[in-house]
């Protein structure tokens, strides 16, 4: 098992009116999060017989941070009045920087930021993955309709699972069938106990799922926090993920723990 590390976040409101997204409506996604990053999450027992053993616990908790940058009391959360829609481009670089109607980031090696906002063309979220991007720009993002549970957020994108995806890549997680949708089966998350996939799926599927990449039963793992899944229908990360994302968090992202 891991040792339990804590990451201060800063949460960052950029929206026309930033107070329909309330300190509640944060705190609630906060809490679904670190229910999520220490495999406490109710819906934990919905995972398959089959793959119960293979369930991962990162031991990572999240807490609002204290302090801004300059010392003073905060409460982890900062509010932006701005007209901006914003595109998915360059992991969502428009909404980091006040000149482009954002709010910039707190120093990235001390705060893990997230911006919630508008993003177009029905993106949920988006992450900078370890190594890429300027440390201005590290960091996730989520729409505005897609955080938390509550408030602003609609399902079936309602129960938090978003962030929790987009912290999946923040800590170098592939999509659980790759980077292609192309179905060539050749295409991998570099995670071992994962299943192959050959592509996407959404909604809520249940029961014994096969494609072309893994023809059998168990099938392939659809309910994992890696897939595009509704939020109540994905309901873990794998053993081999969590390695993976620990080692990433040590190795690349150490200076965030706590
Ligand atoms: N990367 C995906 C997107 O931007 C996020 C999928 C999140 N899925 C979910 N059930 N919340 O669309
Ligand atoms: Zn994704
Ligand atoms: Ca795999």
């Amino acid at each position: 098992a891991f040792n339990r590390v804590t990451i201060p976040v800063v949460v960052h409101i950029v929206l026309p009116d930033p107070s329909v997204v309330t300190d509640e409506q944060v705190l609630g996604q906060l809490a679904t999060l670190n229910l999520d990053f220490l495999a406490q999450n109710a819906d934990l027992s919905q995972v398959p017989q089959v793959w119960q053993n293979l369930s991962g616990n990162p031991e990572i908790q999240f807490c609002l941070a204290a302090r801004t940058p300059d010392g003073e009391p905060t409460n982890g959360i900062t509010r932006t009045v701005s007209d901006r829609t914003f595109p998915i481009t360059r992991a969502g670089f428009e909404v980091k920087f006040a000149t482009s109607g954002g709010a910039n980031a707190w120093d990235s090696d001390k705060y893990l930021n997230i911006w919630v906002c508008e993003l177009r063309d029905n993106y949920l979220g988006v992450a900078t993955f370890p190594q890429l991007y300027e440390p201005e720009e590290q960091g996730v993002v989520v729409h505005y309709r897609a955080f938390g549970n509550s408030g602003s957020a609609r399902p079936p994108f309602n129960q938090g699972r978003t962030l929790t995806h987009e912290l999946g890549h923040f800590f170098y997680l592939y999509h659980i069938w790759g980077n292609t949708d192309n179905n060539t089966c050749t295409d991998d998350d570099n995670v071992e106990d994962t299943p192959l996939q050959g592509t996407q799926n959404y909604d809520c599927p249940s029961g014994v799922l096969t494609d072309n990449c893994t023809p059998a039963a168990p099938g392939i793992m659809y309910m994992n926090y890696m897939d595009y899944v509704n939020d109540g229908c994905m309901h873990f990360f794998t053993a081999g993920q969590t390695e993976r994302m620990r080692t990433a968090l040590e190795t690349q992202r150490g200076s965030l723990m706590q």
